[in-house]
């Protein structure tokens, strides 16, 4: 699978994809995550991205031609199943919405900043809006960086043992039981006894159990 990630602060997502998960499935040749920078594609004398609003009002807002410009380059050698804009006001992203997106081939994504984009980017090139949260963020690389994470952690081969990708917490709509490792006392704090049993389908009853209980008190929501 392969990303395009457009944005203005490139430096901003070097670490994310440097460590790692992300790292292994790059030199695997699972993943490949191409970062460009919006401002080789301004044209004006300043190299700007950014112009006032019209109508006024505060903040900047980032110019459609850097955008378009990119984008259609881009478009020009590679055909691309999803243009994703990372905004806050886009659809909340989750479990669902990471599984769709690691059967994708080609994905751009572009990241916003100051007031926001102008509008015409979105109606014209986005497929898709994504947000990863009600809050507000300086820019779209912090979420850019926590999308790709969350889809290419589902790509087959990513994973050395690929049923921990599919038992994480959401896959199945649940939250995951509490995990143990040794010393199996600490302190006299000690590890529940089941799963030093042995017992293999007692212990994966234990679990149900435990998940279907941190699901019910933390995220009813999910059990709906
Ligand atoms: N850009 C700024 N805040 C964001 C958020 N919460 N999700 C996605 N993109 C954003």
């Amino acid at each position: 699978m392969r990303f395009d990630i457009i944005t203005v602060l490139p430096g901003l997502l070097e670490s994310p994809f440097a460590h790692s998960i992300l790292q292994r499935a790059q030199k695997k040749g699972i993943a490949e995550i191409h970062i460009h920078n919006l401002r080789d594609y301004a044209t004006n004398k300043h190299k700007s991205v950014d112009d006032y609003p019209y109508g006024g009002g505060s903040g900047m807002v980032m110019s459609i031609e850097p955008f378009a410009a990119c984008i259609e380059k881009l478009k020009a050698e590679l055909e691309y199943d999803e243009v994703i804009f990372m905004t806050p006001d886009g659809e909340t992203l989750n479990q669902r919405i990471a599984n769709q997106l690691s059967v994708k081939k080609n994905v751009i994504i572009l990241c916003g900043h100051y007031k926001g984009i102008d509008q015409r980017i979105r109606d014209i090139y986005v497929t898709r809006e994504l947000s990863i949260g009600d809050y507000v963020l300086s820019g779209g690389e912090l979420p850019a960086a926590v999308l790709v994470d969350a889809v290419v952690r589902l790509i087959p081969g990513v994973l050395s043992d690929e049923t921990s990708a599919l038992s994480d917490s959401f896959q199945d709509d649940m939250l995951d039981a509490p995990v143990y490792t040794r010393p199996a006392d600490w302190n006299g704090h000690t590890v529940p006894k089941i799963l030093l049993s042995g017992h293999a389908g007692e212990i994966e009853k234990w679990r149900f159990e435990q998940a279907l209980e941190r699901t019910k008190t933390r995220r009813p929501d999910l059990l709906k």
